[in-house]
């Protein structure tokens, strides 16, 4: 292949990004776009990413941009405003129905630049590095850069020595504004395939007390361990269970993180059928993981990479639990509920039951009651409030 140089931006990156995107695309600039000229794209939250990725190598007809993002969401988003580049074999996306390790979606990209957003777990961007670096290994690629950028307020040394461990060289880029990128170079030789983390919960199952294995993969929510918002609606749940106040046929966890909740479902309702579904892929492959160490997986039993259940058909859920983000990567954001209760609600039948859990300083139970119905506390302690609404 050629080293044909891009034509960089006379006048710097286009405008309309955010200052993260800008010191990215600098970076890629300042490394020098040229061939082997297709460039991979990880985690584009706005799209803008892959908008400059396609200019940038719109002087060669041959490149392409690969974009892979662990949210079924954010592909989406990617698919319907790039249409026309997919079409025309300039975009490649990882959106099918099942998410697609990047390492096995990238396989066959000729591209020496991988630009990404900092992801805010330190497991995820271990989980990042280990493909990238795996992924070069496997097509002989001794020079491929990681280009990562953040918040400067979010940025730590630790990021470094995580990004040291699958690259041998790791340096940051000039700041712009509040951001800077880490740049990540030569990629290490032999390393393993990036291990799910391993952790358990000790549940109560129709009364009697079992141990749950849990998995964690990249940066799924409270990796391998159970989350206490989540402990203590099980709790309460399966109180309800036994007395007979709760009972389904078909059973949903919406947000299914590292899959303790589905397990749950799976475990104490074994005649139903089961749904665990999550945005992101780390989650759904985690809960997938942690069915199965468990010996839960069964036929009835199933995980979905999807947004907001909208797959699922409405009136179609006995039974949804919900403990749901109030976090937008690093910004708290109570709106996003609003959705994954809208869900919820189109989901279940009449007289089914959602069951939710939120931070108890934090007050749900209106919104609850307008878009589901009536509403019950189940639990509460200093930290977390469990609540159950009817669908009217
Ligand atoms: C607070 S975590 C809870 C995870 C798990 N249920 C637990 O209890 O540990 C919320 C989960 O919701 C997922 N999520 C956020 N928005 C979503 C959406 N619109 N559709 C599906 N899942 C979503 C996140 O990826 C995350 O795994």
């Amino acid at each position: 292949m050629t080293s044909t140089p891009a034509a960089p931006h006379p006048e710097g990156p286009p405008q309309g990004l955010d200052q993260t995107e800008r010191v990215i695309l600098r970076a890629a600039e300042e490394e020098g776009a040229g061939c082997p000229c297709d460039l991979i794209i990880v985690g584009d939250v706005t799209g803008a990413l892959t908008a400059a990725a396609l200019e940038l190598t719109a002087a060669h007809p041959e490149a392409r941009v690969w974009s892979w993002s662990s949210s079924r969401a954010e592909t989406a988003a990617l698919a319907d405003r790039f249409a026309t580049q997919r079409r025309a074999g300039r975009l490649l996306l990882a959106d099918g129905e099942q998410p697609l390790p990047l390492e096995v979606f990238a396989a066959d990209a000729d591209a020496h630049l991988v630009l990404a957003r900092l992801p805010k777990a330190l497991a995820a961007l271990d989980d990042l590095a280990r493909r990238l670096a795996r992924l070069a290994a496997a097509r002989g690629r001794e020079h491929l850069t990681l280009i990562a950028g953040g918040r400067v307020k979010h940025m730590t040394r630790t990021q470094n020595e995580v990004l040291a461990a699958s690259f041998a060289e790791v340096r940051a880029s000039r700041g712009l504004g509040k951001s800077r990128a880490l740049i990540a170079t030569d990629p290490r030789g032999g390393l393993p395939a990036p291990e799910p983390a391993t952790g358990s919960a000790r549940i109560a199952v129709r009364g009697g007390e079992r141990q749950i294995p849990l998995r964690g993969i990249g940066g799924v929510f409270s990796a391998a361990r159970p989350d206490a918002g989540s402990l203590l609606l099980l709790g309460a749940l399966d109180a309800a269970l036994l007395a007979g106040e709760v009972a389904a046929e078909s059973a949903v966890d919406l947000g299914s993180g590292n899959g303790l909740l589905t397990a749950y479902l799976a475990a104490a309702l074994p005649a139903a059928q089961v749904l665990g579904s999550d945005d992101d892929a780390d989650a759904v492959v985690a809960t997938a993981a942690t069915l199965e160490a468990a010996g839960l997986s069964r036929p009835g039993v199933t995980v979905a990479w999807d947004e907001s259940l909208s797959r699922v058909g409405e009136g179609s859920a006995d039974l949804v639990l919900l403990n749901p983000p109030f976090h937008d990567g690093t910004v708290v954001d109570a709106t996003l509920v609003h959705g994954l209760l809208e869900a919820a609600a189109r989901v279940l039948r009449p007289g089914g039951q959602l069951w939710f859990v939120h931070n108890s300083h934090l007050r749900y139970r209106s919104e609850l009651a307008t878009r589901v119905g009536p509403v019950q506390q189940r639990a509460r302690d200093r930290r977390f409030t469990v609540l159950s609404a009817t669908r009217a």
